[in-house]
C-alpha cells in the first residue's frame, strides 16, 4: 500500500439544502513517500478540495483516503493524520495567527501537545530550514510575501509532517518570492525526505516535481512524469492549459520545419538545443 492512496473518491458541496456542487467525480491516486508531485488543471476542477482531503479537512462523499494505511476519515486519528499532512494555503496573511515570527511557528506544535524544550528546538531548526532564523523576532506583517509564506511553511515543518500539501503557495508572492518559496520547496523534498504535493497554476514550478497530475473537472486527466506530461503540446493546447515557454517556443519552431528532436522543459536545456540547431 502507498503512503497516500486515494480510491474512487467523489466529494459534493451542499451550500444549502438544494443546490450540490459535484467537486469531485471518482479520484484514484496513489503517492509514495517522498514523491514531489504537481497537481495542475483549471479553476474550479477540485485541486483545492483535493488539498482538504488529503489532510482530512474534508472527508470525502464517497471512497475513501489513507495516510499510512490510517483512514482520513477514521474519528479517532483526525490527529495523526492533521500531523502526518500539513497544508500551506494560498494567502500567507491567513496563516498568521502570533504577532512574533518564533511564535506564531511555534504555534503547531504547541496545539499538538509538544514539550516546551522541543518547541523551542523545533522551532530553531524549521526556521532555519526555509532560511528565515534571522528573522525569529519580527513582527510577520512586516515580513515580504515570499518570506511570510516561508514562516508559514516553517510552522508546518515544526510540526514535522511527513508530507506537505501547498495549495498555489506562490499565488501571491512576486517572482522573488516565488523562487524563495520554491527553493524551499525542493529543499524540503531533497533533504529532509518529506513528501510534496504542489498545486500549482505555473508551468515552471510545475516543471520542477518529480511528477505531474492533470485535473479536469472533477478527475485525474493524465499523470505521469514533467516530461511525458509537457512533451505532448498538443494535449495541453487541447485543454487549454499553458505550456512552459521554452517548450512552446521549441515546439513552434518545429512546427516552421526546424529539425527539434525533444521538447525542452527549462530554460537552460532549451538553450542548449538552440545552440545546437544555430550551429
Ligand atoms: N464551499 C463551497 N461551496 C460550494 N461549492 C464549492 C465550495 N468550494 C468549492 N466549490 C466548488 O467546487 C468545485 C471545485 O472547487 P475547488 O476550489 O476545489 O477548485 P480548484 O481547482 O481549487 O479551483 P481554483 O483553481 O480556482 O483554485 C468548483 O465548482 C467550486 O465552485
Ligand atoms: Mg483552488
Amino acid at each position: 500500500m502507498a503512503f497516500i492512496e486515494v480510491e474512487n473518491v467523489h466529494f459534493s458541496y451542499n451550500p444549502n439544502e438544494i443546490n450540490v456542487v459535484e467537486a469531485l467525480d471518482g479520484v484514484n491516486l496513489s503517492i509514495e513517500q517522498g514523491e514531489f508531485v504537481a497537481i495542475l488543471g483549471h479553476n474550479g476542477c477540485g485541486k483545492s478540495t483535493m488539498a482538504q482531503l488529503f489532510n482530512g479537512m474534508l472527508a470525502p462523499t464517497a471512497g475513501k483516503i489513507t495516510i499510512s494505511g490510517v483512514l482520513t476519515t477514521d474519528e479517532e486519528k483526525q490527529f495523526e493524520v492533521r500531523s502526518a499532512v500539513g497544508l500551506v494555503q494560498q494567502n500567507p496573511d491567513n496563516q498568521m495567527v502570533a504577532g512574533i515570527v518564533e511564535e506564531d511557528v511555534a504555534f503547531g506544535p504547541e496545539n499538538l501537545g509538544v514539550p516546551p524544550l522541543e518547541i523551542r528546538q523545533r522551532v530553531d531548526e524549521a526556521l532555519k530550514t526555509v532560511d528565515m532564523y534571522a528573522y525569529r523576532t519580527h513582527a510577520p506583517h512586516k515580513l515580504s510575501g515570499g518570506q511570510k509564506q516561508r514562516v508559514a511553511i516553517a510552522g508546518i515543518i515544526a510540526m514535522e509532517p511527513k508530507c506537505i500539501v501547498l495549495d498555489e503557495p506562490t499565488a501571491m508572492l512576486d517572482p522573488r518570492g516565488r523562487t524563495e518559496v520554491m527553493e524551499t520547496i525542493q529543499k524540503l523534498n531533497r533533504e529532509n525526505g518529506i513528501t510534496i504535493i504542489l498545486i500549482t497554476h505555473y508551468m515552471d514550478e510545475a516543471v520542477q516535481a518529480g511528477r505531474v497530475v492533470v485535473m479536469d473537472s472533477g478527475h485525474i486527466l493524465k499523470d505521469g512524469t514533467p516530461k511525458e506530461i509537457f512533451s505532448d503540446v498538443p494535449f495541453l493546447k487541447k485543454h487549454d492549459l499553458d505550456v512552459p515557454q521554452v517548450t512552446e517556443l521549441m515546439y513552434r519552431l518545429k512546427g516552421a520545419g526546424l529539425p527539434v528532436a525533444d521538447m525542452p522543459l527549462e530554460t537552460e536545456e532549451g538553450l542548449r538545443m538552440l545552440a545546437e540547431l544555430i550551429q
